[in-house]
């Protein structure tokens, strides 16, 4: 707030409780004897209206309001810039609140800071309480239950951008994640896109025929372009968090013209750092807690010949 806004507003504050006072106190000098029972003039349908003195409570209770303002502006914020003399704010309530419950809470966040992700999947008590955390810190991008959306991982399947292993999880909790590919509209033009979606599709999805012609030329297009990052085989490569173009997994949305949209445009996806939003040890909770939202697909595909 720039210091004219601020004084603008501190004058209006001033300026209403100072007149209300004013207004009172003119009122209450008014004798009460000299218009008891008489009548204003004022006469609506019979009804007549006396210039009776406001009654004592009422007066009252104006003045306990004004002398009740006048100390709340003082102690908390309320006047422009001005902090209040007790320095509260939203922010400083919030963060001691954190404060009291980290402190009630940190004997058994450090208990299971001691133990690994994996031994932590058979604690029901430790894989509760980074439920706790996701839902207080992640679900506002990943959903409640982890499943994301358009542009926002879904974190149950076994499908990773960055790798699904605790140390790589924890890696993209800790430091954040940044999604970057390069838009290619300009280096390869509307035919030339087009070319490289019919060849990723065609790997893709092999029961969709294709036309041949455009395959071939695409396929020319991904190995120069595309192969870099996202492998030659199309599975991509978790160092990069270059995404698998082989599944059917598409985060930025699998239709043609959103494929399209993706690789004309490009994309810049930034997962944010919580090292110092959450600190080491409410984050081995929550890595714990998503380790275990995949886990039972890990299982199955290990049951199934290690076969994703
Ligand atoms: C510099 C490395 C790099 C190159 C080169 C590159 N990509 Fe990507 N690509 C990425 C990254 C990283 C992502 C994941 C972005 C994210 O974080 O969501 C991605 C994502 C995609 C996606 C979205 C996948 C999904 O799940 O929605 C498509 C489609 C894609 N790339 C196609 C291509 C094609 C086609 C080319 C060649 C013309 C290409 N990419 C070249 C790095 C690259
Ligand atoms: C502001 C939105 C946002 C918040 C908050 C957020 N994330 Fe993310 N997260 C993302 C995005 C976007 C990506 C994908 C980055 C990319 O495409 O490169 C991502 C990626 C990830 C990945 C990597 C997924 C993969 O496929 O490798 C993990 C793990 C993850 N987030 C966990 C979390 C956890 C746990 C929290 C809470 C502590 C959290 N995220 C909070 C937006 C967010």
């Amino acid at each position: 707030m720039s210091n004219f806004w601020s004084i603008y507003i501190i004058a209006i504050v001033v300026i209403n409780i100072a007149g209300c006072a004013a207004l009172l106190f003119f009122t209450r000098k008014k004798k009460e004897s000299s218009t008891q029972g008489k009548t204003t003039g004022h006469v609506y349908d019979g009804i007549e209206e006396y210039d009776n003195p406001l009654p004592r409570w009422w007066l009252w209770m104006f003045y306990i309001t004004i002398i009740f303002s006048v100390i709340y502006l003082v102690l908390y914020p309320g006047l422009g810039k001005f902090q209040g003399v007790l320095g509260w704010s939203q922010v400083n309530q919030y963060n001691e609140e954190v404060a009291k419950a980290d402190e009630q809470f940190m004997p058994m966040y450090e208990k299971y800071a001691a133990m690994s992700v994996e031994e932590l999947q058979n604690k029901p008590e430790a894989l509760d309480m980074g439920q706790s955390i996701f839902a207080n810190t992640c679900f506002g991008c990943h959903g409640a239950d982890g499943r994301g959306a358009l542009g926002f991982p879904d974190l149950t399947d076994n499908d990773w951008l960055y790798g699904g292993t605790p140390e790589q999880i924890k890696k993209s909790i800790v430091d954040g994640r940044r999604g970057l590919m390069p838009a290619w509209e300009a280096t390869l033009g509307e035919q030339g896109v087009s070319e490289v979606i019919h060849y990723v599709l065609s790997k893709n999805n092999a029961e969709r025929s294709f036309r041949e012609e455009l395959v071939e030329a695409g396929e020319t297009k991904y190995n120069q372009f595309c192969a870099a990052c996202h492998g030659k085989d199309l599975t991509g490569n978790v160092a990069l968090g270059a995404a698998n173009l082989a599944d059917t997994v598409w985060l930025h949305g699998g239709s043609i013209s959103m494929i399209k949209n993706t690789v004309a445009n490009g994309i810049q996806a930034n997962m944010p750092a919580h090292k110092d939003i959450l600190g080491e040890e409410k984050i081995h909770l929550v890595t714990a807690y998503v380790y275990s939202l995949s886990r039972d697909e890990q299982v199955q595909a290990l049951e199934d010949g290690g076969q994703k």
